[in-house]
């Protein structure tokens, strides 16, 4: 008899593929059967990357720079991100408590790796980028959802229900701000009562800041600026691909205490090794334009965003608040669900929504907040004005 195929891993059988790229998938199949879909669902600004950017590239290319660099990146390009968290966000990080990786998304992958023990929780508030729950899960950890706030536009994060959700086990807390899906801000008033309750605790704060450049109402501020107190359990976690539209490039970096920074360094020598050298040169240049290298195209966001909420606003069945930054509107879809002849959630809404009109909307159960749908305004005008109308014609029909 044939042995047996030896099982899975049981950690890594509870991660789930991420919804969101799913969606995508789908509705570029169907833009490549010849379908003109109304594609909201694009986590990634539609600007090409600066030329500059590119041509530094090209440049190192030529010049060779082709081989391995050393894990946790080169000593020019963590020297310019240290620069960078100075004059951009009044924080001291030297060089040595930079780590820099392949996106984001890898960073945090190994910080949860880095700090997480079987068992341990870690509090995601809700609605909540959807990597962090199964990068928690990966790491051997529960996470612990926040509930999200019943108008998170004027409260992002409820830190009442945060002190209830505290447990002997908690290690960790997960903070967003501008924040993927909602485009909330934390405000002063929110970061001073979030930094106080923090400074009670024993936890690790792993703050996600990759949005701050869309920021369109008031700038953003790290929670570690007003709280110097909480830096050696603060970890900053920050890259290009939003604020520099360098998706594709994969440059992403974290920065906090020097224990923690050599787990990541460490764990990276062993996964994707180093940030490509040639992209590094290219980043060094990026980062060192800090926001100036986007504005323009930020501009261009705050008025594709006042374009989008004004339709919605005056869209029937839908509620929405103003978002504040990154490049998302969370509509609230509930009035026109409970107002539905046929019984209908957002999964299926979401569904209904492509096969029939053509338009992809996330629904927010990817992101712990059913009843929503995520739109991204990372699109031109012409999708904003056409794509509303037919949500508009999809939910009146329902
Ligand atoms: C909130 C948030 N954090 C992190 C990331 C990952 O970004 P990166 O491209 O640097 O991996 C994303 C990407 O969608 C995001 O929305």
């Amino acid at each position: 008899m044939k042995p047996a195929v030896p099982p899975l891993s049981r950690r890594i059988l509870r991660v789930k593929s991420s919804p969101t790229v799913a969606l995508n998938a789908k509705a570029k199949a169907l833009a490549k059967e010849g379908v003109k879909v109304y594609n909201f669902a694009v986590g990634e600004p539609d600007f090409p990357t600066p030329k500059a950017v590119v041509d530094k590239a090209i440049a190192a290319l030529q010049a060779g720079r082709t081989k391995y660099g050393p894990a946790g990146g080169g000593a020019e390009f963590l020297q310019a991100i240290s620069s960078k968290l100075k004059r951009e966000n009044g924080l001291d990080f030297a060089p040595s408590q930079i780590v820099a990786g392949i996106g984001a998304k890898e960073i945090l992958f190994h910080i949860g790796l880095a700090l997480i023990n079987d068992g341990d929780e870690v509090i995601i508030p809700s609605p909540y980028w959807v990597s962090y729950p199964d990068q928690v899960v990966a790491a051997g950890g529960v996470p612990v959802f926040l509930p999200m706030p019943e108008d998170p536009a004027a409260q992002p994060l409820d830190v009442n229900a945060l002190k209830q959700a505290a447990t002997a086990k908690t290690v960790a807390i997960v903070l967003n701000s501008p924040s993927n899906p909602a485009g909330t801000m934390y405000d002063e008033r929110l970061l001073h009562e979030l930094g106080t309750f923090l400074c009670t605790t024993n936890w690790w704060i792993i703050s996600d800041e990759i949005y701050e450049y869309m920021a369109f109402d008031h700038p953003h501020v790290s929670l570690l600026k007003l709280f110097p107190q909480l830096a050696e359990r603060f970890i900053l976690v920050n890259g290009l691909s939003k604020g520099a539209a360098m998706t594709g490039w994969r440059v992403g970096y974290c920065a906090g205490p020097t224990a923690v920074m050599k787990l990541v360094r460490d764990l990276q020598s062993h996964s994707s090794t180093c940030l490509p050298p040639f992209i590094e040169d290219a980043a060094t240049y990026a980062i060192g334009q800090g926001n100036a290298l986007l504005k323009h195209e930020v501009g261009i966001m705050k008025t594709r965003r006042d374009l989008a909420l004004g339709l919605l606003k005056q869209m029937p069945g839908v509620k929405v608040a103003q978002p504040h930054g990154a490049f998302y509107i969370f509509i609230d879809v509930r009035p026109a669900l409970r107002q539905a002849k046929t019984k209908i959630d957002t999964m299926a809404l979401s569904e209904k929504l492509l096969l029939e009109q053509h338009i992809a909307l996330v629904p927010g159960d990817a992101f712990g907040a059913p009843g929503f749908l995520r739109l991204s305004y990372a699109c031109d005008e012409a999708t904003i004005t056409g794509g509303l109308q037919r949500l508009a014609a999809g939910l009146s029909a329902l």
